[in-house]
């Protein structure tokens, strides 16, 4: 309906607003796709502009996948049936996924965005919190022990899939093939990060620097 494409630019919208160049800009002065990574994340904010700014930013992006995810909310009922019902989860997800294009290719920011793991976690935050809590977790124990953000956020991305098979036994089969298109999805985003790896040429997080050049 004319609702359901209404809800669906929305997210798109939400999703493009590209928290991480906004604030390097309007507090910083410098777009953070200059340096470090070249992503417009929170990852490589905080790689280059500080815990401040970098936290900020992953709140923001990952209130846009929330946000944009439970817009389903809004016209759910009328439009797909009762609340939780396959049609109902399957729209979130789209909805979610548009945020998280939008995040990949904003239009704020010349379509040159980030990886989408921040905003990809509102959404699961919006669709399955125990799936996501279950991620989080898989993402501060690799985090923790490898030191790689990238590595953790592909590690969390293939643990979301993974939870609602063998953890959850949701019957949702959507949410496993949502999922299955997000673990595709965070390999495409995060090649290089990838390539880097391989090579031990990444970088690993930190937390007592403050900035990088
Ligand atoms: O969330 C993105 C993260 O997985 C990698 O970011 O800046 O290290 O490429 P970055």
């Amino acid at each position: 309906s004319v609702y359901s494409i209404s809800a669906l630019i929305a997210a798109y919208l939400f999703g493009s607003i590209p928290s991480a160049v906004w604030i390097g800009q309007a507090f910083y002065g410098i777009d953070v796709r200059e340096y470090g990574s070249g992503n417009a994340g929170a990852t490589n904010t905080f790689r280059v502009l500080g815990k401040k700014a970098g936290i900020t930013v992953m709140t923001i992006d990952i209130l846009k996948g929330f946000t944009a995810t439970n817009l389903a909310y809004l016209i759910g009922l009328s439009v797909t049936g009762p609340q939780h019902s396959i049609q109902f989860v399957n729209y979130q997800l789209a909805l979610g996924i548009t945020a998280v294009m939008g995040h990949l290719f904003p239009i704020f920011a010349g379509f040159r965005g980030g990886k989408g793991i921040a905003t990809l976690f509102g959404m699961v935050l919006a669709v399955h919190l125990n799936a996501a809590l279950f991620c989080v977790t898989v993402f501060l124990f690799v985090l923790l022990v490898s030191k790689y953000v990238s590595l953790s956020s592909i590690a969390a991305g293939f643990s979301f899939p993974l939870s609602i098979i063998f953890v959850f036994h949701s019957p949702l089969r959507s949410i496993v093939l949502y999922g299955m298109c997000i673990c595709i999805l965070i390999l495409v985003t995060h090649q290089k990060n990838i390539e880097r790896l391989l090579r031990g040429k990444e970088s690993k997080v930190n937390m007592f620097r403050k900035k990088t050049g």
